[in-house]
């Protein structure tokens, strides 16, 4: 593999219709690297996300994730991406008619040829993890909002992705199960050495889990920088953002 930025995010624009939610945006994350991106809802974090993993396409601009240019893969390209990058969805996004055993097989019985016995091995330690293993045989329905998102969380982590993107882990969460999504976080990176994108309302999570933490705002990034760095900004509107929910 390179030694370049795992990650890296060239000048992209994209709208819907008349609104412009990406403008101009750009940034690199290195091997290893945690960085977090906060700003407004509704501003474009999602759909930020949503571009790394290739679900949306850039009008244009470039990007590149482990010496891809992801808007230009195929299907099958598409497929080995989402192996080895594990994409925890802002709403756990789980499928109702699965068991939460099924849910977390999912991506292995997708992008991967391994066997049933080697699945179960696999989903009983992911589920070991973010201690759901007990529930295995329950639906989503049966089950609580932060048990589904650890669902997700998973899910996200099932295939050993080198990359992961966290959409709001610690929203539905309680401060307790926030502060122990914000705990596995941190573990998974130093354990595992995984490289991370985090988008997060919550500063204990960003700053918990974060080299970096990034505003975004108007489709692109104010300042992308330490935590501590960022809480020091002289920008009024950075000053104005991270004022609220330090
Ligand atoms: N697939 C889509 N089609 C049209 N508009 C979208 C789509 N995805 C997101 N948007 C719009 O883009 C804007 C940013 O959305 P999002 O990234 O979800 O915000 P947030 O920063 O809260 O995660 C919103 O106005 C949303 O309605
Ligand atoms: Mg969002």
């Amino acid at each position: 593999m390179s030694e370049g930025p795992v990650i890296r995010v060239q000048d992209v624009h994209k709208a819907f219709g008349p609104q412009k939610v990406l403008q101009g945006l750009c940034f690199e994350v290195a091997r290893g690297e945690s960085l977090v991106i906060m700003g407004p809802s509704g501003s474009g974090k999602s759909v930020i996300l949503k571009h790394l993993i290739g679900l949306l396409r850039p009008d244009s601009g470039s990007i590149e994730v482990a010496g891809r240019e992801v808007p230009r893969l195929r299907p099958a390209g598409l497929a080995e991406l989402r192996r080895d990058m594990g994409y925890l969805f802002q709403h756990a996004a789980l499928i109702n008619w699965l068991s939460v055993y099924d849910n977390v097989a999912l991506p292995l019985r997708e992008t991967t040829s391994k066997s049933e016995s080697e699945i179960e091995s696999k989903v009983y330690s992911v589920l070991e993890l973010v201690r759901l293993l007990d529930a295995r045989s329950k639906f989503p329905g049966e089950i609580s909002g932060g048990m589904q998102k650890r669902v997700g969380l998973a899910r996200a982590l099932v295939t050993d992705p080198e990359i992961i993107l966290y959409d709001e882990p610690e929203a539905g969460l309680d401060p307790e199960m926030s502060a122990s999504v914000s705990r596995m976080m941190v573990k998974l990176r130093h354990e595992l050495g995984m490289t991370s994108v985090t988008v997060t309302h919550s500063w204990p999570c960003a700053e918990a889990v974060g080299d970096r933490v990034a505003f975004f705002e108007h489709g692109k990034l104010v300042i992308d920088a330490a935590p501590a760095e960022v809480l020091a900004s002289d920008n009024p509107r950075v000053q104005e953002f991270f004022a609220v929910p330090k």
